[in-house]
């Protein structure tokens, strides 16, 4: 059993990462709010971004740049974004927030890395088709997410056989499932919150796996858009530390609770 690792909460920005130092962390695991999707056209409005989705893009471009000055060499980004359908003055169409992100982060000069797509369940997977059974003006039904990922650099290099990298290795079946790219078996997570909202959380397993492909025991995880914590208690429990900036001062206030208290990560 490894053992777990701590948990810091800073109420701050991901745009600036206070309290998160330069070349401080070995991995960061995170999505952010999404471009041109109703939940999150509030907050964009409060960040100075309006509507637009490149102005959206560009306030999501400078938490990039953040965490390319807080990774190490080598240390790697990996983002969970949807895109978004939106009907405009010149109708209904898609807004590729993946690509945008993918473009953004490599001017912020990350290296994009082949990327995971996540199915997720869908419970009405004909949403979006619209006319039915008629060709030719149904939609395709948006049922993945992407999971983009991007390296500072080269790889990271260690001594031979060294220690800590053994212990934190996965099994052959662990790396067949894990680094293919698509990821159709995990569960969605419980989004209601404690007020009767939606959180947008991602299932726990999500970044259990991505901690354990990215990063070892004892290294430390950031997460800028921490939410409701999802990131930091997969790090923990795996052995990882955890750092996680969130925006919201009663999310914040709660997770700081929470990681005072030295809780377990919830059950999935
Ligand atoms: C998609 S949610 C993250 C959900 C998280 N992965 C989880 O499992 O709970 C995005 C979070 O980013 C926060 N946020 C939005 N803009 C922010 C900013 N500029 N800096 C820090 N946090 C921000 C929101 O308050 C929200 O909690």
């Amino acid at each position: 059993m490894v053992s777990p690792g701590w948990v810091r909460v800073i109420e701050g920005d991901a745009r600036t990462l206070p309290g998160v130092g330069p070349e401080s962390v070995q991995l960061v695991v995170t999505s952010p709010p999404y471009p041109m999707i109703p939940q999150w056209d509030p907050l964009f409005v409060e960040l100075g971004a309006g509507g637009d989705f490149a102005a959206m893009h560009a306030e999501l471009e400078r938490a990039w740049r953040a965490c390319f000055r807080a990774l190490c060499e080598g240390g790697i980004l990996a983002v969970n974004i949807g895109d978004a359908l939106r009907t405009g003055p010149e109708g209904f169409r898609l807004w590729p927030n993946h690509a945008e992100v993918l473009l953004r982060a490599e001017a912020a000069g990350f290296r994009p890395l082949p990327y995971l797509l996540w199915k997720k369940p869908m419970n009405r997977p004909n949403a979006y088709l619209g006319s039915g059974f008629l060709p030719p003006n149904a939609y395709v039904t948006l049922d993945c997410e992407f999971i983009l990922l991007f390296r500072k650099g080269g790889p990271r290099r260690f001594p031979p056989k060294d220690p800590r990298r053994r212990s934190s290795g996965y099994s052959r079946s662990e790396r067949d499932r894990w680094f293919s790219q698509l990821w159709g078996d995990l569960r969605a997570a419980r989004q209601a919150t404690p007020e009767g909202g939606r959180s947008a959380a991602f299932p726990p397993e999500l970044p259990r796996r991505l901690v354990r492909m990215f990063s070892l025991e004892g290294e430390t995880v950031l997460d800028p858009f921490a939410g409701t914590g999802t990131t930091l208690w997969a790090a923990a429990e795996l052995g990882r530390n955890a750092i996680g900036i969130e925006r919201d001062s009663a999310l914040a206030a709660r997770l700081r609770r929470r990681a005072e208290r030295g809780e377990p990560a919830p059950a999935d």
